[in-house]
């Protein structure tokens, strides 16, 4: 396959040399994402796509890409692409499953733990000068919640929902899931949706984000959560709706969360959820770490290049693009 290729952002690492030798490539800068309404000028002519999550992949921007054959995300969820849309014009989507497994698994803790124990709070308690000015300590003073012998609920049971049940065990928790699939995995009892909601003293989503699971915890099943339990979201924003989930935590049914995503990012400055103390916040950097991001690049330049290459991709989200 000849022709430009874009790419959302500069990127680096073993492949990258590979990459730009076997295309002509057109780099942007990844300050702001690609949509139909923010087109780099030429990219009519490119045949191939290496985008982020950031980026918007819908009808209107695939009408302004005449000539794209390929896009390869690195990322592992899709939700910012209209998958159908590519599989109506036979363009196959690119992924990075599995790397990115561990890193995010380690983030969802981190956020459990700093939820539960309080940690972001305590850190501002201390450089707001409060701890000095207040003099404080007692028998009562930053309470937070056990770990050990409590029971986690885990909404999707996919490789990222495994990774945090290993790590729940390892801090002595009780493990639930529920899974659309009713996959059983050892260690971790299958329940259904309202059973974990009503059990968990902490709840991890992580579930992709689809027309199914789109606000899945909303005002409703927000409500049906025990009373005290900490939320904690990795997998994406537009599955907690977020003006339930601050006035949950405002009236003290909802403890703490913990949340890596967001409804909009980035998060607006005037969210609810920055007013209330026990909602630690991070900036979607679930899969942050330098080796967890290489190889996620690796492997979207792989299914870019199998695609320029004429070859499936190794890891295609809509296969079936290859059929007959
Ligand atoms: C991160 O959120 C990803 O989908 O890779």
């Amino acid at each position: 396959m000849t022709g430009p290729v874009y790419v959302s952002a500069p990127l680096s690492g073993d492949r990258a040399a590979d990459f730009a030798a076997a295309c002509e490539l057109r780099t942007g800068d990844g300050s702001a994402g690609l949509s139909s309404d923010r087109l780099p000028p030429g990219i009519e002519e490119c045949v191939g796509l290496v985008c982020l999550l950031v980026d918007r992949v819908d009808r209107a921007l695939l009408d302004a890409m005449p000539a794209l054959r390929f896009v390869s995300s690195v990322s592992v969820g899709v939700d910012h692409v209209d998958v159908g849309a590519l599989t109506d014009r036979r363009i196959p989507l690119g992924h990075t499953p599995g790397v990115l497994v561990d890193a995010t698994a380690d983030t969802a803790f981190a956020l459990l733990l700093a939820a539960a124990r309080r940690v972001a709070e305590g850190d501002r308690f201390i450089r707001a000068g409060r701890w000095r000015a207040e003099g404080r300590w007692s028998p009562d003073f930053f309470l937070g919640r056990d770990l050990a012998g409590s029971t986690l609920g885990i909404i999707g049971l996919g490789d990222i929902g495994r990774a945090v049940a290993r790590r729940a065990a390892g801090f002595g928790m009780r493990v639930i899931a529920w899974t659309r699939s009713g996959r059983e995995v050892p260690g971790v009892q299958s329940v259904d949706l309202e059973t974990l909601l009503a059990r968990s003293d902490f709840v991890s989503v992580n579930v992709a984000l689809t027309e199914e699971t789109r606000n899945m915890l909303d005002a409703r099943r927000i409500a049906q959560m025990k009373p005290g339990a900490v939320l904690v979201n990795t997998a994406r924003g537009g599955i907690v709706d977020e003006a339930a989930l601050a006035d949950a935590l405002e009236s003290g049914h909802v403890y703490a969360a913990g949340l890596d995503v967001y409804e909009q990012e980035p998060l607006a400055t005037d969210s609810p959820l920055l007013d209330h103390p026990r909602v630690v916040l991070v900036p979607h950097i679930g899969s942050a770490t330098a080796r967890t991001r290489a190889a996620m690049v690796d492997l979207a330049l792989a299914n870019a290049l199998a695609a320029l290459g004429g070859e499936p991709m190794p890891h295609c989200v809509n296969p079936e693009v290859y059929g007959g």
